[in-house]
């Protein structure tokens, strides 16, 4: 059984993720959710990536605010891709998220995404696009979403364009 597997350091960070879910939902794609923090629950953590990874987990998304190190912590327990979400919120409404979750140390990645929804819907996007590599049928999925992302330009464009 492949599937996405999704971390949330806390269930304030629900309601945002809710659209990473949502996301792969759509496409179809095997996916859980669990809540686990590197920081209030390290042990929580590593016995989930560990289980998870046996289960089928093929691709991590971790997503977590403030001082963000459950992407990381993630990358250091598995070499699956680790897809890291920052989240909003707290003084620095996201910034020190973002930096600990990208700035991670040569030879253990965290690809990051931007913060808010549309981080949360790329990070969605990213895993099947790595799944995507071995599955034809999510691979032309994709392509069909991108077409119909291309036609709704051009349909939005039709209602306002004006050109000489
Ligand atoms: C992080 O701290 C969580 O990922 C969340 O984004 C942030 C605040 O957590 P709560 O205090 O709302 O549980 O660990």
């Amino acid at each position: 059984m492949k599937f996405v597997s999704i971390i949330i350091g806390s269930k304030s960070d629900y309601e945002i993720m809710s659209e990473c879910a949502k996301t792969l939902e759509k496409f179809g794609v095997l996916h859980e959710i669990v809540i686990s923090s590197a920081h209030r629950s390290p042990e929580r953590t590593h016995d989930y990536v560990k289980s998870s990874e046996e289960k089928g987990a093929r691709v991590f998304i971790a997503a977590a605010g403030m001082a963000a190190h459950l992407a990381g912590a993630i990358a250091a327990l598995t070499t699956k891709p680790v897809i890291g979400v920052p989240m909003k919120g707290g003084a620095m409404d996201g910034m020190d998220a973002m930096l600990s979750t990208v700035q991670m140390p040569a030879g253990m990645p965290v690809a990051t995404v931007a913060m808010g929804k549309a981080g949360a819907v790329n990070a969605a996007y990213l895993a099947m696009q790595i799944l995507a590599l071995e599955d034809n049928d999510l691979r032309v999925k994709l392509q069909e979403d991108r077409i119909l992302k291309a036609k709704k330009v051009e349909t939005d464009s039709l209602e306002i364009e004006i050109r000489l």
